[in-house]
């Protein structure tokens, strides 16, 4: 199967650090096809630019998040969902573009995560929908489906962070097998429903829970970590920007 990688980004100082780190990983799996949608109006030029020297097979495409729906500058993070209007933009398009003969594998892998290439290797054995652990995630080291070893099958979750979610896991803790959502094509992300509910709100119109197919060893390995990037101190930088200066005059970071 192709994997077909759905990442939500938005500018800001690290974008370009967060997608290279992705590209490098991505480079090492075959059979990849990354789907880049840009939180904005347009595409922009570093992230046109970023994707044409990646040696990647990309997409590129571009919707804002409307403005009632965007989080404010000092707004908590929890507040309003991230990345809806991208992937259902990636949905759309995997829709438009591929049919039930392309068989592949979907997965939505954010901007700021780290992945093993092993996970890739995973999302192969795919017939349905695939579940891992994820590292550092809802205030755990480790958030994961709970897998019997005997009959291999998902037998609850150790989520502590909203438990009662009807699929308590990250999005980084799954994929969905291609065919799966260009059947069901009234599937997509929605804002009507509560923080944290995204994961569940997807996988409650494509699968049961007794159909999900626990990997990574059972469930356990971790090879996916829900890293979240710091944002870089730039005091110096809006001193010098205040005076018509700035450090990186004409270099792209
Ligand atoms: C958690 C989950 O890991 C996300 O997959 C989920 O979308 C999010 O909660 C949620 O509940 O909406 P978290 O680390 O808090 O994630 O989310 P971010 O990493 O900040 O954002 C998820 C993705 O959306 C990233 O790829 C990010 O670049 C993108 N994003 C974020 C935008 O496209 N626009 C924004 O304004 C903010
Ligand atoms: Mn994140």
């Amino acid at each position: 199967p192709v994997i077909y990688a759905i990442t939500p980004t938005f500018a800001r100082p690290v974008q370009k650090a967060e997608l290279t780190r992705l590209a490098q990983t991505f480079l090492h799996v075959s059979n990849f096809h990354w789907i880049v949608v840009e939180d904005a109006p347009q595409k922009t030029a570093l992230v046109s630019r970023f994707l044409e020297t990646s040696g990647l097979i990309y997409t590129h495409l571009s919707v804002a998040t409307p403005p009632n729906y965007k989080l404010g500058r000092n707004d908590p993070n929890w507040k309003k969902p991230r990345g809806v209007e991208q992937r259902n933009a990636a949905l759309r398009w995997l829709r438009e573009n591929l049919k039930l003969s392309n068989k592949g594998v979907v997965y939505f892998a954010d901007d700021d995560n780290t992945y093993s290439v092993k996970l890739f290797h995973e999302m192969e054995k795919i017939q349905r929908v695939g579940v891992w652990p994820v590292g550092l995630v809802g205030g755990l080291m480790i958030e994961k489906p709970i897998c019997d070893n005997v009959t291999n099958k998902v037998m609850g979750f150790n989520a502590a962070w909203k438990p009662d979610r009807p699929f308590p896991l990250d999005m980084a803790g799954f994929a969905i097998n291609l065919e799966l959502l260009l059947k069901h094509t009234d599937a997509w992300f929605s804002y009507d429903v509560q923080g944290g509910y995204q994961e569940s709100e997807i996988l409650r119109q494509i699968v049961t829970k007794d159909q999900l197919e626990p990997l990574a060893d059972c469930c356990t390995k971790v090879y996916v970590w829900h890293t979240r990037t710091e944002p870089p101190q730039l005091n110096v930088e809006q001193m010098l920007i205040k005076k018509g200066k700035r450090s990186n005059a004409g270099i792209e970071v």
